[in-house]
């Protein structure tokens, strides 16, 4: 899977990507470099100390540390490291980060080299960065790592805070259909977790939207047969121009990998029948408190299924990894790791299903191998992926935040056999390895971004 990088390429021209420092969106930024390096660019990581990337692996890259170098910085210093507290950078950061970007940016564009700086590519919520880039001159690309489908009701939050959506009292609204949203129900915006648009997360939000709409273009980790009217909404409310590529196709996420990843359960997983194994991961960032734990171990085992469980240290609350446990518990029907590689494992012909929390990466990745889902999003555009899964794409079962084990184990014994859901999954694969062939849309979208950067004289 893994492209060819060309060594032998004499590179004239650099790109400087920004991600956001969060593994969800580390991840995505890390391929597009990796893809633009394959496309003979020379590529420069902007990155926070914060999560910061294993630069190791990326030997032919550049790697530059910015915004919180400084340890005497109390506004950045005192901010926690895991949790939700974590994502307050994102505040300080746009807040405050103008000058230092621009300086940082200025030293990279006086710098004798043969090569010429091209352009910026940020994750679409560093929004400060478009004036910097604009103060430059320098064309500015945003990168956005979650849908189309999300961005699109992201755009639609001043609207659903007028119509009372996001700050619900009314409980008879819930079941009521979102204005310009069919697909979607007023309690799917409310698992968003958003109280307001004017709060912070609400303005954070609507700047991103807002400084996307004046970027350069868009690269969009997706593809056009996955969110078709989607993208002909985005490409008629947007001029810049938009390149939809799903970046799983190309690269796995394992080398930009903040936690070790477990190897050892390969030989376990290869002596189980095809389709056999639940594969079962909540990403990065989500938690439960101990009696949901629980609830989830018990569905698992009623389910009489066998599974591949990434518990993440820190997914129970309260707890440092798997205490709560009860003994015997795993046996043979399963194993338990911290951390595994997660597409090598959802490419594996004894996967069966994903029971996911649908972050982006996770819900791209299961579509890409053709893997059938359980969708149980936690908050923010996992709740949206998640419908989008269920009610359009029809490959998965919605099971929601429901901790309970006679629902777990039905959702589970569901997955595992509804022939429906599973051709349905078989056919997007399809459609995802149809559009990386020559004419294809990927295979488009991919050599127009190449030829609309290398088109940039700066
Ligand atoms: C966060 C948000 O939760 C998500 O909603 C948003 O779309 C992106 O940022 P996260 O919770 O980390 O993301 O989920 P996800 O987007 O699915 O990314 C997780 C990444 O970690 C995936 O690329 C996945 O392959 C990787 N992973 C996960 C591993 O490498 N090993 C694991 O064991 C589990």
């Amino acid at each position: 899977m893994e492209s060819q990088t060309e060594t032998t390429v004499r590179r004239q021209r650099r790109i400087i990507l920004f991600p956001l420092p969060f593994q969800g969106h580390i991840n995505p930024m890390l391929q597009l470099a990796n893809l633009l390096y394959s496309k003979g660019f020379s590529i420069t990581i902007l990155h926070t100390n914060f999560n910061k990337p294993k630069t190791s692996n990326y030997p032919h890259f550049t790697f530059r540390f910015i915004l919180d170098n400084d340890p005497q910085d109390q506004r950045i210093s005192n901010l926690p490291s895991h949790g939700m507290g974590a994502f307050n950078r994102l505040f300080v950061f746009n807040e405050h980060g103008h000058n230092e970007l621009r300086h940082e940016l200025e030293l990279l564009l006086a710098l004798e080299e043969d090569e010429q700086v091209s352009c910026i590519i940020t994750d679409a919520l560093w929004h400060f960065s478009q004036s910097v880039a604009d103060s430059l001159n320098l064309p500015r690309l945003v990168l956005r790592t979650s849908s189309l489908f999300c961005f699109l009701a992201y755009a639609s939050f001043p609207v659903f805070d007028d119509l009372g959506y996001l700050n619900l009292a009314d409980q008879t609204r819930l079941d009521e259909q979102v204005a310009g949203f069919p697909v979607l129900k007023v309690k799917d915006i409310i698992k968003l977790g958003f109280k307001s648009s004017k709060d912070p997360i609400g303005l954070m939000l609507s700047n991103m939207v807002k400084q996307t709409k004046v970027s350069s273009g868009i690269i969009w980790n997706s593809f056009k047969e996955l969110e078709e009217p989607e993208l002909e909404t985005v490409c008629r409310d947007i001029r810049a121009p938009n390149f939809l590529i799903p970046f799983p196709k190309h690269f796995t996420a394992s080398s930009s990998s903040l936690l070790d990843q477990d190897r050892s359960f390969f030989p376990w997983l290869d002596h189980q029948p095809p389709n056999s194994v639940l594969y079962v991961s909540f990403g990065s960032t989500t938690e439960v408190n101990e009696k949901d734990f629980l609830e989830i171990v018990h569905g698992l085992v009623d389910s009489k299924k066998s599974f591949l469980w990434v518990v993440r240290p820190g997914f129970v609350k309260g707890s440092s990894w798997i205490e709560p446990l009860p003994d015997g518990f795993v046996g043979e029907w399963g194993r338990i790791v911290k951390w595994a590689p997660q597409q090598e494992v959802l490419a594996h012909e004894a996967i069966g299903a994903f029971w996911t929390h649908n972050g982006w990466n996770s819900t791209l990745e299961s579509v890409c191998e053709g893997v059938a889902m359980i969708l149980s999003p936690f908050m923010g555009d996992q709740a949206l992926n998640a419908r989008y899964m269920s009610d359009v794409s029809k490959v998965g079962v919605y099971l929601g935040n429901v901790w309970e084990r006679q629902e777990i184990a039905k959702a589970i014994r569901r997955v595992m056999v509804d022939e429906d859901i599973r051709e349905n999954a078989r056919v997007l694969k399809q459609k995802a390895n149809v559009s990386l062939m020559k004419g294809g849309s990927s295979y488009e979208s991919l050599e127009s971004l190449v030829a609309y950067i290398s088109s940039f004289s700066f």
